[in-house]
């Protein structure tokens, strides 16, 4: 009779058996969402609370009960919580500890609430919890560009389009990118938080509860701004851990840029940068090899990020209103993604933090492939009035010979030069260092030195006005 134990003391008064055994492994949520244990019993304390002081149970049991849970959170922050399948989730585990710890009380702590609102509430919580962290993640990584950024506002490098050498510009502005994608992800995580921030609490199975319960009171007593308005939705949508995965997705692809970036970097051919042993690791067999596998798992990692948003989609998709068991399985997904994303920011702010940076031989590569072309066209069009288009086509046999010639653009023999066009003297090829080029670049959002700086004081306002 393994696979025939008794029936559930929780909701087993119907059954003349238990489950099957591989019903109670499919069934059962505990491995997963014991991580809700603390929202569980945060949010069973003000449902108390609020119980014994609405009259709907004794003052007396309420207190008993909030004893109880205490001892509880005391005894998982201890011990760990205790897995037993047969309890099914972290929901059961709580109540049947507590019944065993207080006895009868503990059988009124469900009055006037059911597994669906509860779940709901717990992990709305967790969630919010969850985006305040990622959030200081986000802060984290930033905090480490910006001061290489810093270290590295006037550091010139190739600026690239369609991974051809495009126009120097300088390392700071580059990294500089990133902190606004990730200042724009964290607008993402505050604004699933702002709106998630409302209590399913009193919702009970879907319909409400006759009790004359206080919902006021449990939302403000949890941090809620107020408690949800429509109890079907409040136990049926998972739109806000949707919304976690969807800002976390986004998040993860910024990381897998730059940690592609990292990894093109790293390679030889380019041998910007070099990463120190804290984040390399070698090969088996080539005693040489210094791999930067931790940018790699980041990038690769983003996969399981997108697929994440792809799963709950999923999940949440065909159900019918309202609870139903496959929104089980959202849990496991947002916890997913948020573990792959916390580490995948400590990892990258690891990197950052410790990248050491091959100027020289950025500045080597930033005047190859002809990159301030662009400059001897400005100049064309502003110091000898030539029309833009004319200039861009003046310069490109420019490119042409100084290519035939094997000399760089600024190398052009001045007769050579002015065989193609006379605007071209030595004034405009004397234009033409990429320290000129990127220092020309003042435009508001600009790469120039002068610009980069003020784009990190205020960046660091911005992130300091934000504590
Ligand atoms: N473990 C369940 C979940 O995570 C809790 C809700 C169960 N509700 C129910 N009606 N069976 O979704």
């Amino acid at each position: 009779m393994a696979d025939t134990p008794d029936s559930n003391s929780m909701w087993g008064g119907r059954f003349g058996g238990g489950p099957a055994a591989i019903m109670q492994e499919i069934n059962a949520s505990i491995p997963v969402d014991k991580r809700l244990w603390e929202e569980d019993i945060a949010a069973s304390r003000a449902h108390a609370a609020m119980l014994g002081a609405s009259g709907i149970i004794a003052a007396e049991d309420a207190v008993v009960i909030d004893r109880g849970l205490a001892t509880i959170a005391d005894e998982f922050a201890e011990s760990g919580v205790p897995v037993d399948l047969s309890l099914e989730d972290i929901h059961m585990t709580v109540e049947s500890r507590l019944k065993e710890l207080v006895g009868e009380a503990a059988g009124r702590l469900h009055t006037a609430r059911s597994r669906n609102d509860q779940v709901a509430t717990d992990f709305r919580l967790w969630v919010r919890t969850a985006c305040g962290r990622i959030d200081a993640g986000l802060k984290a990584i930033q905090t480490a560009l910006l001061a290489r950024a810093e270290e590295h506002a006037d550091s010139i490098m190739p600026g690239f389009t369609h991974l051809q050498v495009a126009q120097p510009v300088t390392l700071g502005h580059h990294l500089l990118a990133y902190v606004a994608m990730f200042e724009r992800d964290r607008g993402r995580f505050a604004d699933a938080r702002k709106r998630l921030n409302e209590s399913p609490l009193g919702a009970a199975a879907l319909a409400g509860t006759s009790f004359p319960l206080d919902r006021d009171a449990t939302a403000a007593a949890l941090g809620f701004d107020r408690p949800m308005a429509n109890s079907i939705d409040a136990v049926s949508d998972r739109d806000f851990a949707l919304e976690f995965c969807a800002a976390a997705s986004i998040a993860a692809l910024h990381l897998s840029r730059l940690a592609e970036e990292v990894v093109i970097w790293a390679s030889q051919p380019f041998g910007f940068v070099s990463l120190p042993d804290a984040w390399s690791t070698g090969s088996s067999i080539m005693p040489q090899k210094r791999n930067p596998d931790a940018a790699e798992l980041v990038r690769g990692r983003a996969g399981l990020l997108l697929g994440a948003f792809q799963r709950l989609s999923v999940i949440v998709k065909g159900l019918p209103l309202t609870y139903s068991k496959d929104l089980q399985d959202d849990k496991e997904t947002v916890f997913g993604a948020f573990d792959a994303l916390a580490l995948s920011l400590a990892a990258m702010t690891g990197m950052v933090e410790t990248l050491s940076f091959r100027t020289d031989r950025m500045r080597t590569l930033a005047a190859s492939g002809f990159s301030t072309a662009t400059d001897l066209a400005d100049w064309l069009v502003r110091e000898a009035g030539v029309p833009f288009r004319e200039a861009h086509h003046i310069v490109g046999s420019c490119v042409k010979r100084a290519e035939q010639l094997g000399v760089e653009l600024s190398q052009l023999p001045i007769g050579e030069a002015s065989a193609i066009h006379s605007a071209v003297t030595p004034a405009a090829l004397a234009a033409l260092t990429v320290e000129a080029s990127v220092a020309s670049r003042t435009s508001y959002g600009g790469t120039a030195p002068e610009r980069v700086r003020q784009a990190i004081t205020a960046a660091r306002a911005a992130l300091e006005g934000q504590d």
